[in-house]
């Protein structure tokens, strides 16, 4: 007599409740923890899997590719969910760069003159009402638009505010959330840091100042048929473009302050009726300084400070 017939079988003829149970309580044990380890991490077990095992410039759709570059939020990692066609052709044509060669002693001038233009831009606070023309900004911010970015998808827009009665609402705005950002929200190392400044939530330029110009980043752009459009490195790019707005408007003889308002960002885009994936990165009063303007005397730090040659 064999083992299964001497002992097997008996005991499952006793007992063949008992092991049908267990084996239904396993299943089900087994079910219920596969599905909380899946809740938790909120990514298919697979996809996690695969995700791991790719490198990061592989990864899928998971938002593991920070599109928007350095530093973003949370929101800039809305992502194309579907593949969109490719910004170029293919056989996208490449033609001759045309480039003037100086000598080198016209290069060491020009960048001694640019530097010198340059290092005469300071934030100013206080502005006249002396008008700027139309075109005049037109320029600046064709200049701005001249910016690298990401593959070239130009993921910014500017918005140039003349009208006075907006001018009034962006201050009302600023204003408003400024007072709470210098009483509740900054705390008092940096409104400390910032005392020496003579910085306040009063901003009278935004009223006083020809023009504000609004710089916006596209976190992604929209297709006409409402698909998204990846916009790569939106932040840095719309930085660059912003810097470069700054040099031109020093450049055209005017004025501006940088500014990045805190928590005004939505209301701001409501106001000017810009869409959800344009995000404001920069608030730039331009124009004149007020006759008795003045300006922090701060110093910059030299060239061996800041340069590190290898
Ligand atoms: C990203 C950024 C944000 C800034 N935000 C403000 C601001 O909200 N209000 C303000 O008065 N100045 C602001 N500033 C201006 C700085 O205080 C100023 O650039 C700095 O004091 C150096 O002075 P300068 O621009 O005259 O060289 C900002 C500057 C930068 C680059």
């Amino acid at each position: 007599m064999g083992l299964a017939e001497q002992y097997l079988l008996p005991f499952l003829n006793n007992h063949w409740i008992e092991v049908v149970a267990s084996c239904i309580l396993i299943y089900f044990a087994n079910l219920f923890l596969e599905r909380k380890g899946t809740n938790s991490s909120k990514v298919p077990v697979n996809e996690a899997m695969t995700n791991k095992s790719l490198p990061s410039r592989s990864r899928g759709t998971q938002n593991v590719i920070k599109k928007g570059g350095v530093g973003d939020d949370d929101e800039e990692e809305e992502e194309a969910s579907n593949l969109v066609e490719p910004l170029w052709p293919d056989d996208l044509q490449h033609v001759p760069y045309p480039h003037i060669k100086l000598a080198p002693e016209e290069s060491l001038r020009r960048s001694n003159e640019f530097y010198e233009l340059m290092n005469k831009r300071r934030s100013v606070r206080f502005f006249s009402s002396d008008p700027v023309p139309r075109e005049v900004i037109d320029n600046l911010i064709r200049t701005a638009g001249t910016a690298p970015s990401g593959a070239h998808t130009e993921p910014w827009t500017f918005v140039a505010v003349g009208d006075q009665e907006i001018k009034k609402e962006i201050r009302a705005i600023v204003e408003a959330e400024e007072e709470i950002n210098y009483s509740k929200r900054m705390g008092s190392q940096w409104v400390n840091d910032l005392k020496g400044l003579r910085t306040t939530w009063v901003k009278e330029y935004l009223t006083e100042a020809a023009w504000i110009i609004l710089v916006f980043k596209q976190t992604y752009g929209i297709l006409p048929d409402g698909r998204k459009r990846n916009h790569y490195y939106h932040e840095i790019s719309t930085a660059l473009a912003g810097g470069i707005l700054l040099s031109a408007i020093q450049n055209a003889g005017l004025v501006t302050l940088t500014s990045t308002p805190l928590n005004c960002g939505p209301q701001l885009r409501t106001l000017l009726n810009r869409s959800s994936n344009e995000k404001m990165m920069l608030l730039l009063p331009v124009g004149y300084p007020r006759h008795d303007a003045t300006v922090p005397d701060l110093k910059r730090k030299p060239l061996d400070e800041i340069m590190a040659v290898v």
